[in-house]
């Protein structure tokens, strides 16, 4: 009896310590990532993986914000997205304001694989260090279940190749010659809801955990040789994705939130991106966990939330 509970009572204080030195490591880590500045790459260390930066979906919220920081750290910028004029306007800006080159690629994501040979010959002559994988939207700009819109198959067809096949060609075109100089970085804008299923956010959710997946795997892949593949997972940031938000001036900008996710670069392959939006991923996978979501209450809790938080919109668009 008495040794029985003895082996209890060291089984007891073994787990104590696992959760102890767990708990630590975790704490840890955070400190680490988003709390020390003295840990911190400079910008010479940015700008020693090359001259270059690309881009995508640049013109604005995240990528936009990503581009004015990445050159205002030294780097000359390729912006790639729809627009012409939003492109050419937003390249003036930042050879206006950092006093970068710029160089503007207009692509539409949504395409197939035809629209990668003209930004294979526009990168072609560019030595690139950083590539951000930033273009994705939304399958529909609030919380829907998948047959809650007219133009179901066309819609997915371009969250697949805006969110998925951007993000693998792109890659496909920069990392040769990464790899050939031994030196490179891959930042793949990703989404909390890449680490479970998330209904009513379905079609976007998966491809953003192939987004993860995919760059955790050729991180593995390639660090060996000098690349750095870091996702970026944040939660909601004010952008034109979340302008249907209510509480939107809660929301960090886009330029807090790119400054600070650059800070973390070399110290984490995978991130929230800064603390704030780590503490909002933590909270939300404590209130409505991923099982929970998954229930058949789920959906319907996720609704009211999202009505909750979302402005009044006239009564015919819904
Ligand atoms: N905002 C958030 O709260 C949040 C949270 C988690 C993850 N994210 C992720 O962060 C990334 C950026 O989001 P954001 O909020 O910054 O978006 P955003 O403000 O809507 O900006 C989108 C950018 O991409 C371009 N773009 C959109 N569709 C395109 C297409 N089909 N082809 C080429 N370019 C296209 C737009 O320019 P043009 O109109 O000129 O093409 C614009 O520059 C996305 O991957 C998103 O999933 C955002
Ligand atoms: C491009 O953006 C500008 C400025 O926002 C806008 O006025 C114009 O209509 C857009 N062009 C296209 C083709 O969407
Ligand atoms: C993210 O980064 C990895 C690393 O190279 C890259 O291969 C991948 O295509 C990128 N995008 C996705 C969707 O993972
Ligand atoms: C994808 O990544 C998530 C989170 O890292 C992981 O839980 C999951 O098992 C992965 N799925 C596959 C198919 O690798």
């Amino acid at each position: 009896m008495e040794s029985e509970w003895d082996s209890l009572s060291a089984l007891g204080a073994v787990t104590a310590v696992c959760l102890l030195l767990w708990a630590t490591w975790g704490v840890g880590c955070t400190v680490y990532v988003y709390l020390l500045p003295p840990v911190r790459r400079g910008a010479p260390w940015l700008r020693a993986h090359g001259a270059w930066a690309v881009v995508t979906g640049a013109t604005s919220g995240i990528g936009k914000a990503y581009a004015h920081e990445l050159a205002r750290r030294g780097l000359n910028v390729v912006l790639i997205s729809r627009n012409l004029s939003k492109l050419e306007h937003e390249a003036k800006e930042i050879e206006r304001l950092h006093g970068r080159v710029t160089r503007v690629i207009q692509a539409d994501f949504t395409g197939g694989l035809e629209i990668y040979a003209a930004i294979r010959t526009g990168l072609r002559d560019l030595e690139i260090g950083v590539l951000v994988n930033n273009v994705g939207m939304l399958y529909e700009n609030t919380l829907v279940r998948l047959l809650d819109r007219e133009d179901v198959a066309k819609r997915l067809s371009d969250v697949i190749n805006c969110n998925i096949m951007s993000v693998a060609q792109m890659t496909a075109i920069v990392l040769p010659q990464m790899v050939s100089r031994r030196k490179g970085i891959i930042i793949n804008i990703s989404s909390f809801t890449d680490k479970k299923p998330c209904p009513l956010l379905s079609a976007y959710a998966a491809s953003k955990a192939f987004v993860r997946n995919f760059s955790q795997a050729v991180g593995a892949e390639y660090c060996s040789q000098g690349v750095i593949v870091q996702t970026v997972s944040p939660f909601m940031i004010e952008s034109s994705l979340t302008k249907d938000v209510k509480y939107r001036t809660l929301l960090l900008s886009s330029e807090d939130f790119a400054r600070q996710a650059l800070d973390t670069l070399g110290l984490t392959s995978q991130t929230a991106g800064c603390f704030h939006q780590a503490v909002l991923n933590a909270l939300l996978a404590l209130l409505l966990p991923g099982w929970f979501r998954l229930s058949r209450w789920g959906p319907k809790c996720l609704l009211l939330l999202s009505n909750a938080m979302a402005k009044a919109k006239p009564a015919h668009k819904r």
